[in-house]
């Protein structure tokens, strides 16, 4: 081991509050840090601040976190909206400018789409939430091959010039852009646990396989469930992490141990499913924190859908939507969607004056 992480609290999770963890690490000893903090909206593990004041404390994390920092080092910093008395106001516009005045240099604003949620009555409904990409320096790890995805193309080639027949594309797959897709960790999600909002793991993958190498050391002062220890884990990074509810700290070293607890229970399926694969146990022997139904499914009958999926599954959504609209300001037929209420079977036509959830008004406006 690097003689540097011989003072450095490795691979271990901390209960209590982040700052005092931070005041116990070094300077430039992490190579990423990735986090989600509160947003500020009263959830149950926050109380609501004024604004500023919650923005001054998360000054304070961040100065630290940009001080334990390696210089070729990178915060990730994934944030919502924070909405008071029907005002919006989306927190990474105010996280930017503490970024920057950490003297980090930014790398990418990502959108996370978000295919369902809340609908709202007197706004547009929210469908997304931002990751905040900053570096400490301009010299920093980037793995693109690490993290591509296939082409939409892939056999597209050069039809003229020296490169004639030649694969245009990079046979290896695409930069995967920076709007992601990745599914909430809500109902039928294997990875669910108690926590009301966790990262999927892999969204966490997808930052750590770009931005750190194998040995490294990956940061969370904001651990929840502990998804960002656990997928360090899977890839031989070293994490370090603190998480103030004792409920939470509980379900992070349940997920690090793999392990049924006393009662024979795990803190989600994803852990369950995991540790029938390794052990061969039967599956019925075990249950998980979220369970309702009497037996767990077995990870082989599980429907498991890529990222890559979702994407297409919501182009395709949107696209119908805008294309029923503009169809209906023109008072055209309004075109079928053939995936309604998820089935891909052919559905009768929906004709303007039958749509009932849509409530379609053609507005008369004199000029
Ligand atoms: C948005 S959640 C993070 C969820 C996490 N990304 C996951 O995958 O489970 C924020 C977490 O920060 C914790 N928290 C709030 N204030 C804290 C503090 N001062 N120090 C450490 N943890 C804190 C909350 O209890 C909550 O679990």
């Amino acid at each position: 081991m690097n003689s540097s992480y011989l003072n450095l609290p490795l691979n271990q999770i901390f209960l209590g509050d982040c700052l005092a963890l931070l005041s116990q690490l070094p300077n430039e000893c992490v190579d990423l840090v990735i986090s989600s903090p509160p947003y500020n909206l009263g959830k149950e593990y926050e109380a609501k601040k004024a604004l500023d004041n919650y923005l001054a404390e998360q000054t304070l994390v961040l100065q630290e976190c940009s001080r334990i920092l390696k210089k070729t080092g990178s915060i990730f910093w994934q944030v919502g909206a924070y909405s008071n008395q029907g005002s919006l106001i989306p927190l990474d516009i105010r996280f930017f400018p503490i970024l920057e005045s950490c003297g980090l240099i930014p790398r990418n604003r990502i959108i996370w789409v978000r295919q369902h949620g809340l609908h709202a009555q007197n706004k547009f409904s929210c469908r997304h939430e931002t990751i905040l990409w900053f570096t400490k320096s301009p010299k920093y790890t980037f793995n693109l091959d690490a993290i591509r995805i296939p082409q939409k193309y892939q056999n597209k080639k050069y039809y003229k010039g020296n490169k004639k027949g030649k694969l245009s594309c990079n046979p290896k797959g695409k930069n995967p852009g920076d709007i992601w897709l990745f599914r909430n960790v809500k109902h039928n999600h294997e990875e669910q646990t108690i926590h009301p909002c966790q990262f999927p793991e892999d969204l966490v993958a997808r930052i750590i396989l770009a931005t750190t190498n194998s040995n490294d050391i990956i940061f969370d002062p904001y651990l929840g469930s502990g998804t960002v220890a656990v997928v360090s884990k899977n890839y031989k990074r070293y994490f370090i992490g603190s998480e103030i509810e004792e409920k939470y700290y509980d379900i992070a070293l349940r997920r690090l141990e793999e392990k049924p607890d006393t009662k024979n229970y795990f803190p989600n399926l994803k852990t369950l499913r995991n540790y029938i694969d390794k052990t061969g146990e039967d599956i019925e022997k075990f249950r998980f924190d979220m369970q309702t139904g009497n037996k767990a499914t077995e990870r082989k009958k599980a429907k498991i859908f890529p990222e890559e999926y979702h994407r297409q599954e919501l182009e395709n959504r949107l696209l119908y939507e805008e294309s029923a609209f503009s169809a209906n300001l023109r008072g055209e037929e309004i075109p079928i969607d053939n995936n309604l209420n998820g089935s891909h079977s052919k559905k009768k036509k929906v004709n303007r004056n039958q749509s009932s959830d849509t409530n379609f008004k053609q507005l008369e406006i004199e000029l």
